[in-house]
């Protein structure tokens, strides 16, 4: 069905390139008057969607005229919270903060602070902020991002607090400024929105209905980053495999993926997230043709029973993800699988688990990201019968160590053997040693001689750990 996803005019974007300019006059005066240019810190508390957000929000701050800073700058002039609701525990945090920051206002009363992401379009959140957190100066939300430089302006000018969230009016914005750190790999989006209602999952209600982007835009923005020297590219969105399906000149995903690989060099590509209900035959060739497709497909699964996975509305049964398991690999051998699953999904049996459990024996992921179920306000599963606390720990340390041993028996096989790493840089943990990741998104931490930071190097594997692998670098 299409819901006919509209582009926001150039007009309208020109707008806010008008605001950004206003406010970054204001700006430079500041820095005229006081020798300081006005800083600001962007904290990200979400996915990977959340973190491409933010990095578009420091986009169009710095075109305002800020200096962009981290969090080692304890008292910045504006501070903004990107927030998650996904969990219980992202939203615990982010309050968390915002009360540490009464302290500091008070210290700084000119201290702008600003909440927006999927948090703030829940009507209770924004509520909860106006009555408790009044040092909090603008809210917006996940929809209309594009019009933050007029919403700053404005609060700043008539010196109010500004919520607007809670738009849900089908539209996409191009053009808008990006700030990426990373100069090696970049977050390209695909697709905004989601349209499957997990009966858990609060977010089709605080991101909207899908939102495919042009496939012209998404190229050139893709061009534009090999241009600057990109080296790897994720492209995202909530279920990639509904792209296009509510465009009128649609293509297919694996048409879009197949594009990209034919009219860029870019060396490797990825995305995340494919649901496995629809995850296409076509899908697969093409990332079996396409050796700059990465050999990873992270396969969320949530749980290994058919009849929770029916409670789930994931449309699909154990056996059925089972048997595209078997065909992704029939057609990419090297391929590597990770998943998401949830502990304690309401109703969830002790058969239910040891089903689960036996998915992930049967399927080996090369990582599962384990997830304890948390109640989401305004979601179906919010009101069905919990799981006792107690037998959820039990359930979820069981399947860690299942996992945990998995991962590490799969690292061993690597022992010994030659893998291409894209290198990112230093390793955070040693500064002595590169690190990098393989085609199928292993960590390796690695010796080398020369600085080779966005390059492809081939790397020995001399020791495996159960999150990352050591090596050395081969000389050319
Ligand atoms: N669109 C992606 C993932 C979005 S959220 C997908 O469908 O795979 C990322 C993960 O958070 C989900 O895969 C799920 O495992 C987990 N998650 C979502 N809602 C949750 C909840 N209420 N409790 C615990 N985990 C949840
Ligand atoms: Fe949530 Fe399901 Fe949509 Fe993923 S596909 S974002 S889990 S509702
Ligand atoms: Fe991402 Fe959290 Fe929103 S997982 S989509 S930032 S609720």
């Amino acid at each position: 069905m299409k819901t006919g996803t509209v582009k926001i005019s150039p007009e309208e974007i020109e707008k806010q390139y008008g605001f950004m300019a206003e406010y970054k006059a204001m700006n430079d005066a500041y820095a005229a008057e006081n020798g300081r240019v006005r800083t600001a810190r962007v904290r990200n508390f979400g996915c990977q969607m959340n973190e491409h957000d933010s990095e578009k929000i420091a986009g169009m701050l710095t075109e305002m005229g800020y200096n962009i800073v981290g969090e080692e700058v304890k008292n910045p002039d504006l501070i903004i919270f990107n927030t998650c609701c996904v969990r219980e525990n992202a939203e615990e945090k982010v309050y968390g903060h915002l009360g540490a920051l009464k302290g500091l206002k008070r210290e700084n009363p000119e201290m702008l602070i600003c909440v927006c992401g999927c948090m703030t379009e829940q009507p209770q959140v924004v509520e909860e902020i106006k009555k408790k957190y009044k040092n909090v100066d603008l809210v917006f939300g996940t929809q209309n991002l594009h019009t933050f430089p007029e919403l700053l302006l404005g609060c700043v000018k008539k010196q109010t607090h500004t919520y607007d969230t809670h738009h849900t009016d089908g539209l996409v914005a191009e053009n808008v400024p990006v700030r990426r750190e990373d100069k090696i790999k970049a977050w390209v989006t695909v697709m905004y929105g989601c349209n499957n209602f997990c009966s858990y999952c609060i977010v089709p209600y605080v991101r909207g209905r899908e939102r495919s982007r042009a496939h012209e835009d998404i190229l050139q923005e893709i061009k534009k980053l090999e241009k600057d020297g990109i080296q790897e590219i994720t492209l995202l969105g909530q279920n990639v495999n509904s792209y296009g399906k509510d465009r009128d000149e649609e293509i297919s995903f694996a048409a879009l993926l197949q594009l990209i690989c034919d009219e860029t060099d870019i060396p490797r590509i990825r995305f995340m997230t494919p649901h496995p209900k629809d995850l296409s035959d076509e899908l697969i060739d093409v990332m079996a043709r396409n050796p700059q497709i990465c050999r990873q497909l992270h396969l969320p699964v949530q749980c290994g029973s058919t009849s929770l996975l029916k409670k789930m509305n994931r449309h699909y049964t154990r056996e059925q993800y089972l048997d595209l398991v078997d065909r992704i690999r029939a057609k990419i051998p090297d391929i590597a699988l990770s998943t998401d699953v949830i502990v304690g999904f309401p109703g969830e049996t002790d058969e239910d688990f040891e089903d689960t459990y036996t998915l992930f024996e049967k399927v080996r992921y090369d990582m599962a990201y384990t997830f304890i179920y948390s109640k989401r306000t305004g979601t179906p599963a919010a009101t069905w019968e919990q799981v006792p606390e107690d037998v959820v720990k039990a359930r979820f340390d069981r399947l860690l160590e299942l996992q945990n041993r998995i991962d590490r028996e799969i690292n061993d096989t690597y022992e010994g053997k030659t893998v291409e790493v894209l290198v990112e840089g230093p390793s955070k943990n040693n500064p002595d040693k590169f690190c990098g990741r393989t085609s199928g998104n292993k960590v390796v931490n690695f010796t080398c001689d020369e600085k080779y930071a966005g390059k492809i190097i081939k790397v020995k594997i001399t020791e495996a750990a159960t999150w990352n692998l050591n090596g050395e670098a081969l000389k050319e």
